[in-house]
């Protein structure tokens, strides 16, 4: 049995095997928490990042796939984060809803645990993806992680403790509330 924690804070700083990257599908970097974490991380998780888009794109057909598709998830070394690795996971833009959104958001989390529990990871922590500057609105997207990695945990019995980790006090209620 897994335990599911939320806490409010930075993830980089949280105490776990890996950490969950809200990236974009061209491992470009940004701000947000993909910000926070590649500049805890160092130069050296960049290059990595480059070195699987070029991998990716080198591949592909036409047109070239893009190195981390909405809703997949790949795996870098942690660099200097103190964690033994980081999944970055892009996921969806907000349109409205009609877009496939919930079904592209659940997959993150899904994709994510299935890395981790491939990689052997004991335990996770995911930030809560797609609430920042793709605008995903925090209550729906809390009521998607939840109930993702609960019907996915049961698959991943390698993987015993996982954190919600929550920047802002909205989602921090919004996750206490539903995991009670
Ligand atoms: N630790 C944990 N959570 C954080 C941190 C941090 N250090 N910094 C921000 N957050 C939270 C935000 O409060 C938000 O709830 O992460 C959540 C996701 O927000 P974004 O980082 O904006 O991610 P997202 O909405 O998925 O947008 C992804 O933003 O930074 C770019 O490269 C990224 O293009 C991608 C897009």
């Amino acid at each position: 049995m897994t335990v599911i924690e939320v806490i409010q804070g930075d993830i980089t700083a949280v105490n776990v095997d890996v950490i969950v990257n809200a990236a974009n599908s061209a491992l470009a970097g940004g701000g947000g928490v993909d910000g926070a974490i590649h500049r805890a991380a160092g130069p050296g998780l960049h290059e990595a990042c480059v070195k699987i888009a070029a991998e990716k794109r080198k591949g592909a057909g036409t047109p070239p796939s893009e190195p981390c598709p909405t809703g997949e998830a790949v795996l870098t070394g942690a660099f200097n984060i103190r964690c033994k690795g980081i999944i970055h996971t892009a996921g969806p833009v907000w349109h409205g809803g009609g877009r496939g959104e919930s079904d592209l958001l659940a997959s993150c989390y899904r994709n994510s645990l299935f890395l981790a529990r491939q990689s052997g990871f004991a335990s996770i922590a995911f930030p809560n993806i797609s609430t920042g500057v793709y605008g995903y609105p925090k209550d729906l997207a809390a009521a998607i992680a939840v109930k993702a990695v609960r019907e996915t945990l049961p698959s991943c019995p390698g993987i015993r403790r996982l954190v919600f980790v929550c920047f802002d006090r909205e989602n921090y209620e919004l996750y206490k509330k539903i995991i009670g």
